[in-house]
């Protein structure tokens, strides 16, 4: 009988599930999207419960479509949405609230203030994160202060804090498991990276009742079993990782100074920093790749809020052009920008620069300027994002990347990928499967259950597809220094 991998890849705008066999292949996808809930301006939720059905509805559906037995699944992988914060009742199981999404920036005030009384160094220097509402912490507070009686809940213990890896497992085991993994545990600021614990003095800064949270266990191991509720067939759920470090794993990035970009609606640049964590000078932060065994890799991570979007705004609100793959050739009809810049700081700007102020400028325009020059810098700017983050991280980790390897959307776009290299003055690789975020999990899934023995097999079935080296002739030391002035410039006016 042939044996497969599940990974359940549960991400912030749909749940996904892919069958993976023996040869890392994609043997079968199935997804839905679900609803994205704006209750008020800077709120971002989802329902909990929507979230587990979608996930469990195409758990079903993948393994129907292939015709697949449960017997023949030989593990569960889990990757999910990092930082949104679920909420529910042990007993009934029932969330709470609904789930605050990472995006959502309702305690930003609340973050703020924090800075000023002067905590930043000590959550830095526990958690390897920056104080910011894009972390669980701060969600988890608002829910126990929000929800009537939420608190004196939590203080009887009957209530159970999970990112979503924590609430599929609980769901998935049928109450049996209240886990989370060290990846997942490292978003929420409130976990110790060098102690590898809930951090007390960070609980009490927050607020937050110990008893809610989740046990921490490494990224590969048997954390549970599917319920009988499930089919007759227990599966072992063996794997879990946020959906960053799970691409930064599934692209085989095991070696210090190997970095991964998924170029998504935004970009999450991880780079490989080795089993010590690197302190950041420069607005990157520092979080757990994975543990297995008892080893720890720690990376540094820096996100682009407007990477594949700023294509998307083109396509939906400029209607300069008709579909995202349109681009290219717009962008390729012209020679250069012809000077213009576009800084899409259409949310405000991440990292290195964390300017939640910021906004969106276009720079340079002339008479002569058209739809293709700013349709190429549109397409420039996501390249130079990632330079500049790429450029901190060697700074912070003092080591000079050899190669980037890419994945997401935006890697389908010839053009972005040679004006990455170009600009980075490095390699840049696609890998032949760029669903890395789902192989990531089926692979820490498949190497607890001993479907794969070791990270050498793993290596030898991820294979690249594209290289591209730097065009060496292509001088750009010009354009960083003016894209270098359009962020100050942007800077300057969000103040
Ligand atoms: O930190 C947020 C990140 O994990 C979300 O990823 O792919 O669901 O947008 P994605």
């Amino acid at each position: 009988m042939k044996e497969y991998i599940v990974a359940l890849d549960q991400g912030t705008t749909s749940s996904r599930a892919i069958l993976f066999n023996k040869a890392g292949e994609i043997v079968n996808i199935a997804q839905k999207e679900f609803q994205q809930i704006y209750p008020k301006s800077g709120w971002v939720e989802h329902d909990p419960r929507e979230i587990w059905s979608t996930q469990l509805a195409v758990f079903t559906e993948a393994l129907a479509k292939h015709k697949t037995k449960l017997d023949a699944i030989k593990g569960i992988g889990i990757t999910n949405q990092r930082e949104t914060t679920v909420i529910w009742n042990r007993r009934t199981g029932e969330p709470i609230y609904n789930a605050i999404v990472w995006q959502d920036r309702r305690t930003a005030d609340y973050c703020a203030q924090l800075i000023k009384e002067g905590h930043l160094e000590t959550v830095q220097e526990k958690t390897g994160l920056l104080i910011d509402s894009y972390f669980s912490a701060t969600k988890i507070k608002w829910i126990l202060d929000n929800v009537k009686g939420a608190r004196k809940m939590a203080e009887r213990n009957e209530l159970a804090f999970g990112t979503i890896d924590s609430w599929l497992i609980w769901n998935l085991t049928n109450g049996e498991q209240h886990v989370t993994d060290v990846t997942n545990a490292s978003r929420t600021m409130l976990y110790n990276i060098k102690d590898l614990g809930w951090d007390k003095d960070l609980l009490e800064l927050f607020d937050i009742p110990a008893s809610i949270l989740p046990e921490v266990k490494s990224s590969s191991e048997i954390y549970g079993e599917t319920s009988k509720e499930l089919g007759s067939k227990s599966i072992p759920i063996a794997g879990i990782a946020g959906d960053q470090q799970a691409a930064l794993f599934g692209q085989m990035c095991l070696k210090k100074g190997m970095a991964k970009n998924t170029y998504g609606t935004g970009c999450f640049l991880l780079m490989n920093v080795g089993t010590k964590p690197v302190k950041s000078e420069n607005k990157l932060v520092t979080t757990i790749a994975w543990k297995i065994g008892k080893e720890v890799i720690y990376a540094l991570e820096g996100s682009i809020f407007i990477g594949g979007a700023v294509v998307q705004w083109l396509r939906d609100e400029l209607k300069i052009i008709k579909k995202s793959s349109d681009i290219e050739k717009l962008a390729t009809s012209v020679e250069n920008t012809d000077g213009v810049y576009l800084v899409p700081a259409f949310a405000g700007l991440g990292a290195p620069h964390w300017d939640p102020n910021a906004r969106g400028t276009i720079f340079g325009i002339s008479r002569g300027t058209t739809d293709a020059h700013i349709a190429r810098a549109a397409l420039e700017s996501i390249a130079y994002q990632t330079h500049d983050i790429l450029k901190a991280m060697e700074a912070d980790s003092q080591t000079k990347i050899k190669e980037l390897r890419v994945d997401g959307g935006a890697t389908e776009n010839k053009f972005l990928l040679q004006f990455q290299a170009d600009i980075l003055k490095s390699t840049v690789v696609k890998p032949e499967i760029t669903e890395t975020t789902a192989m990531g999990a089926a692979f820490l899934a498949g190497l607890a259950v001993g479907f794969w023995e070791n990270t050498a097999e793993l290596e030898a079935i991820w294979k690249e597809d594209k290289r591209i080296d730097a065009d060496k002739s292509n001088k750009l030391t010009k354009n960083l220094a003016e894209w270098n002035r359009a962020i100050n410039a942007v800077k300057y006016w969000s103040q």
